[in-house]
């Protein structure tokens, strides 16, 4: 990628919009880095202990995959991103871990194994259509074994103020966002010693796709010198409680329950996270 963002600049916001994530080279090291824990690793352990072999369908750098194979569960994964997937599995094996890891998309899932439990935590809607999110439901109800358990975590359209004002016309106006150069005080130090930053920015909000496209440039400095910079385009579908309802009906699942963020409790107005649990028959 070039240094410099001009260029980039022009094709990211003029290209038509795909379906992209951004978890590739550097924000695949930063999630591999950075982000680990939460209260989503103890919440969805649960469901994998009752039911497996299970599935982390979208599983990133093994934030929950990891510390539930340290636990001697039986969980696969799989991730659209080889990045985000060669991390994970250098983690596992420093722990002499070999987990099934499979580099795909959800919507084109086609795995050996059937699955008492799938999970799916913060990737619905990431880097894909909506014709390709009911895909991905149909997949995953293919690959669970009759009476298995899919999970499925969403973060409400409304949870993020900032994001939830760019619905409006007056708003949206204001898109693209402008580029901020990363503070310094923004960069973190890597196992490496090289430091790193991201820097986000909303390129387009459109109500009617319910479709929130992002830009990410992330940079890489070593002894204070800036040595890689990179851009990448995240897409999100945005979706409403009733949407993944019906969407998880229409894929063939049973018994769709609703619950609020990672606890057991009916959904209310004030959960950001909501947590969709649905059954094969
Ligand atoms: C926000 S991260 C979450 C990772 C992990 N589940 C966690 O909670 O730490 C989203 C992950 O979903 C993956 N992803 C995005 N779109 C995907 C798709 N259509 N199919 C499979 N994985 C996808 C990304 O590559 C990324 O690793």
């Amino acid at each position: 990628m070039p240094a410099s963002g001009g260029w980039l600049t022009a094709t990211l916001e003029e290209a038509p919009i795909v379906p992209s994530t951004w978890h590739y080279g550097l924000v695949a090291q930063w999630w591999a880095e950075f982000n680990s824990g939460g209260p989503e690793v103890d919440y969805f352990r649960r469901y994998v202990e009752a039911g497996q072999p299970a599935l982390d369908a979208g599983c990133g750098t093994g934030r929950l995959l990891l510390p539930y194979l340290r636990a001697g569960l039986d969980v696969d994964g799989c991730d659209v991103s080889p990045d985000m997937l060669a991390y994970c599995r250098e983690a596992a094996a420093r722990e002499g871990l070999s987990p099934n890891l499979y580099a795909q998309a959800m919507h084109e899932l086609d795995l050996p194994r059937r699955y008492r439990t799938i999970f799916v935590c913060g990737a619905l809607g990431l880097g894909s259509s909506r014709e390709q999110d009911a895909e991905a439901l149909r997949r995953l109800h293919e690959h669970l074994e009759p009476g298995g358990t899919l999970v499925v975590d969403n973060e409400a359209p409304y949870a993020d103020p900032w994001l939830w004002q760019h619905w409006l016309k007056e708003k949206r106006a204001e898109l693209p966002r402008p580029r901020r150069v990363p503070e310094p005080d923004e960069r973190r130090r890597a196992a490496d010693g090289s430091e790193l930053a991201l820097q986000g920015r909303l390129l387009d909000l459109d109500p009617l796709a319910q479709l929130a496209t992002r830009e990410m440039r992330a940079f890489r400095w070593r002894d204070g010198e800036l040595v890689e910079e990179e851009e990448h385009l995240l897409t999100t579908v945005l979706y409403f409680k009733d949407e993944i309802v019906l969407m998880l009906e229409r894929a063939g699942f049973a018994d769709v329950t609703v619950l609020g963020q990672y606890n057991d409790r009916p959904p209310t107005p004030d959960d950001d996270f909501l947590v969709f649990v649905a059954t094969k028959r």
